[in-house]
């Protein structure tokens, strides 16, 4: 009986990754949040560790159970997910990947008191205003020698993918069809497609760990083939 031993070849590497939904406040008691469970941003956290590397997990409320040797730091609003990003990632990190479903939007005045029904009226206005964007935010400090986004799309996958890729300097993007239901949010199995400046890669469907450890290898073989 032979074991085969995980090839610890991201030993002195620090990867931080970040996973699953921002929940944006609204009062005291309701927030603006998505589906995303947070699977895929643990499954990566949990083959970087295997394979060596100091992992820094920022995710936001799932239900997920922390994965063992990996530093988690929980948050809540894209706000929170920036700031913790920004505060493990003063030494530049070896690579970053965003993972996490944030919120797009968060409320311009979060009132700090619950919001009453106005009894002549049927209707309510929120006004919100942007999340930053951390991952652009993160490439532009060049926190991370390598950054990899995800790209959620219901259409157009990889050519909205694609966009994204340039748009936010990134040497990676991983595109998920969210339109399917049998994968991506809130599914044990994923299908993707991986993009860089010059190649695509459409590894089969798999389950999230499967899949997980298959996408840390290419991102791996690419920071050891391309100058940062
Ligand atoms: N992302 C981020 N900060 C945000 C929004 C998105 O860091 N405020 C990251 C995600 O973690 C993901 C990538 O950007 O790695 C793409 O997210 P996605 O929602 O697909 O793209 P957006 O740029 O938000 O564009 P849109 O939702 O309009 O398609
Ligand atoms: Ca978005």
């Amino acid at each position: 009986f032979e074991q085969t031993a995980i090839k610890q070849d991201l030993t002195g590497q620090h990867w931080v990754i970040t996973a699953g939904p921002t929940m944006e406040a609204i009062d005291p008691v309701r927030y603006i949040s998505n589906h995303s469970s947070g699977k895929m941003g643990y499954a990566l956290a949990t083959a970087a560790q295997a394979r060596g590397a100091s992992v820094t997990l920022i995710s936001g409320p799932v239900q997920c159970a922390a994965p063992h040797g990996v530093n988690l730091v929980s948050v809540k609003s894209a706000d929170e997910m920036l700031a913790a990003c920004e505060s493990n990632m003063t030494q530049q990190a070896d690579v970053f990947i965003g993972a996490a479903a944030v919120a797009d939007f968060k409320m311009k005045t979060a009132t700090d008191q619950k919001m009453k029904k106005q009894s002549d009226s049927d209707e309510i206005q929120l006004t919100l205003v942007k999340n930053p964007d951390i991952i652009a935010t993160l490439t532009q400090k060049k926190r991370a020698k390598y950054m990899v986004g995800f790209a959620a799309e219901t259409q157009k996958v990889v050519e909205y993918a694609k966009g994204k890729l340039v748009k936010k300097g990134l040497d990676i993007i991983i595109a998920n069809d969210v339109s399917r239901t049998d994968i991506g949010f809130n599914q044990d199995q994923n299908q993707v497609t991986v993009i860089t400046k010059d190649n695509t890669w459409s590894p089969s469907k798999a389950a999230k760990k499967e899949l997980a450890t298959q996408l840390v290898s290419f991102i791996y073989e690419y920071t050891a083939s391309t100058p940062s």
